[in-house]
């Protein structure tokens, strides 16, 4: 990718041709309620418009809510803001993941969604069963595309070894594959592997969980650029062709978090950083992780 095309208000193209703003922001662990719509209020007053949930996180309540609040402040409309949800482990199989579709749905309190994913994959460590299962679940993903109730579908936490079963038995291709990927865990095989066959690379935890921000290397090439640490962070996902999701709570870090379009890492930096040792964030394994 020219990285001199990256702007705030750029968007990837999906592989059914829906846009994707390529900056988003994630609001997993906020609590539900006013600290949760209030961050998403301020995040679309900010100009984010790509918004993560998922049925696990149990804040979709205040997510729909901070949406409409904007909405109704003026300058977003809903068909401005790109928003995912996720299916958790208990809703996987055919007729759950589209029960767990409509109370998602409920929740966030929109007639169609943007983005709908498989939170994790079932993997053969905890199911005999795995490969039907994902493919049982990804049936209903089907299903809620064909019928018009989502724009586009995906997972996240698949791996390469995940998708390629499911791939098999797809009628309709994954459009992203949401994983960990931050400096000092880059899923770089899996995501290679998307980007290989058109599934577009969403990073959770593009800051480590804030862990990574101390890291020594980072916080270096950040002087350079007269930049913080965390600008560093999202400016070498986004350089890796990936769609971000950091989140925070507070308002003057959602600004900064998005004031990367000004600088350029070069290809030593980058190289620098797709190399630290393992650091930050959950560095969970989708194939053992408790599924
Ligand atoms: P807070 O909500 O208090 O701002 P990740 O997106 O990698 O999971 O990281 C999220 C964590 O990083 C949250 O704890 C968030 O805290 C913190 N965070 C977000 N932006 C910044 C920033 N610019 N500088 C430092 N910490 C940040």
């Amino acid at each position: 990718m020219e990285t001199n095309e990256l702007t705030f208000e750029r968007a990837v193209t999906l592989n059914n041709g829906i846009e994707m703003p390529h900056l988003g922001f994630g609001v997993c662990m906020m609590p539900d309620g006013e600290v949760t719509s209030d961050s998403v209020y301020v995040a679309l007053k900010t100009g984010y418009r790509n918004l993560d949930t998922a049925a696990a996180y149990g804040n979709e309540r205040g997510v729909g809510d901070g949406i409409r609040r904007a909405i109704a402040g003026g300058g977003v409309a809903r068909k401005d803001v790109f928003l995912s949800t996720k299916a958790w482990h208990t809703e996987r199989g055919y007729e759950k993941t589209l029960a767990a579709f409509d109370a998602s749905m409920d929740k966030l309190g929109f007639d169609y969604l943007d983005l709908y994913l498989i939170h994790w994959p079932a993997n053969g460590t905890w199911h005999e069963d795995w490969r039907e299962l994902n493919a049982d679940t990804w049936r209903a993903l089907e299903k809620l595309y064909a019928d018009g109730r989502v724009r586009a579908i995906g997972m996240s936490n698949f791996q390469t070894k995940h998708l390629e079963p499911l791939m098999e038995t797809a009628t309709v291709m994954p459009m992203v594959d949401q994983v960990e990927y931050h400096p000092g865990f880059g899923q770089f095989e899996t995501a290679e592997f998307c980007h290989e066959n058109g599934i577009v690379v969403e990073a959770w935890s593009p800051l480590g969980r804030s862990e990574v921000l101390a890291d020594a290397t980072i916080g270096n090439i950040a002087t350079v650029h007269g930049k913080s640490p965390a600008q560093v962070c999202i400016r070498w996902n986004l350089q890796k062709g990936n769609v971000p999701l950091p989140k925070s709570t507070h308002v003057e870090r959602m600004q900064t978090n998005a004031d990367v379009f000004d600088f350029e890492l070069t290809a030593e930096e980058m190289a620098a950083i797709d190399t630290l040792p393992p650091i930050g964030g959950m560095m969970f394994d989708p194939d053992t992780a408790r599924s």
